[in-house]
């Protein structure tokens, strides 16, 4: 299993750890712009091996799409990231000629890929790599919804005062502060609804609070969140590469689904070998539904930003 995570920076580097120490890959290749950089971070992750016991082989590579060739899984985090006081959105008129560069040069050497992107504005970078690639719709993927999950299940457990382990919960929808979707109504504790031990107005704290999770982070950090991030990444990677079938909610191509068209924003899906094996179209209350419309209200007009 090769995968290969371009951009070296924060959140590629953590990517490339979490991969290389869950022990699943034999090799990791990181690429990166900046001379000798993936290099270097290569080296020094491959020098935590034999100290956290993993036999992944990290390669790193300055901007040599050859070395990339056949990767079974592609990860996108190149671009800048935002810095406080701006939205996701704001990062379009770099990030989208660096992803469609990026995504074409991995697709020309491993035309069989699964590509996740990370850039942001996340759900119009998944949109663009699509169109860029014209890769089949199984196999383009944007992590979104798995970390804002983790973040809705972090202040779930905060608010309830319980481990993280007691508590499930999913965000759905766009990957911005204004359209994600935590879905309050099916987080439980345990099995237990959230609503039993928590006051309605607790629970919109909680929502509010998950929404601005990455704006809250940009705020305190300086620039934009890794660890998470890179966490979020590698548990897609693994549900792919072990063919686990697992559910996470993903920005991907719908035609059809939900209701939408000629759009990727965030909804449940299966993942496993062929990358998204199925989408789960779950129930959801009228005021959900109009949430998500909304929610591809804002992706659309960030998409119409696009030079296709
Ligand atoms: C965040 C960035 C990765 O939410 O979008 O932290």
């Amino acid at each position: 299993m090769k995968v290969t995570v371009v951009g070296a920076g924060a959140v590629g580097a953590s990517c490339a750890e979490y991969i290389a120490i869950k022990d699943f890959a034999s090799e990791v290749v990181l690429l990166d712009i900046k001379e000798g950089f993936a290099e270097g971070k290569a080296m020094d992750l491959m020098q935590t091996a034999s100290l956290n016991g993993f036999d992944t082989k990290i390669t790193g590579i300055t901007n040599d799409y050859s070395v990339t060739a056949n990767s079974d899984i592609c990860v996108i985090t190149s671009g800048i990231p935002r810095k406080p006081g701006m939205t996701r959105e704001e990062l379009i008129g770099i990030n989208a000629g660096i992803v469609r560069a990026v995504s074409s040069s991995l697709v020309k050497h491993s035309p069989n890929t699964i590509l996740i992107v990370v850039s942001n504005p996340m759900d119009t970078m998944t949109y663009l790599a699509a169109k860029a690639t014209g890769l089949p719709k199984h196999r383009i993927i944007g992590m979104g919804g798995a970390l804002d999950s983790a973040r809705f299940k972090y202040r779930l457990a905060e608010a309830l005062g319980a481990p993280i382990s007691d508590v499930d919960g999913m965000v759905l929808g766009g990957h911005s502060d204004t359209g994600m979707i935590p879905l309050t109504r099916l987080a439980t504790r345990n099995s237990v609804p959230v609503s039993e031990f928590l006051t309605t107005e607790r629970l919109e704290q909680v929502k509010e609070d998950t929404k601005v999770g990455g704006a809250t982070l940009t705020k305190l950090l300086g620039t934009s969140a890794w660890y998470a991030p890179g966490a979020a990444v590698s548990g897609l990677v693994q549900a792919i590469a072990c063919d686990q079938k697992k559910l996470f909610p993903c920005s991907v191509f719908l035609e059809g689904e939900y209701g939408m068209n000629d759009i990727c924003i965030g909804v449940p899906v299966i993942l496993g070998r062929n990358g998204i094996e199925k989408i789960v179209e779950m129930n959801l209350t009228d005021a959900e539904k109009e949430n998500m419309l909304n929610s591809a209200e804002a992706v659309r007009k960030t998409n119409g930003l696009l030079e296709l």
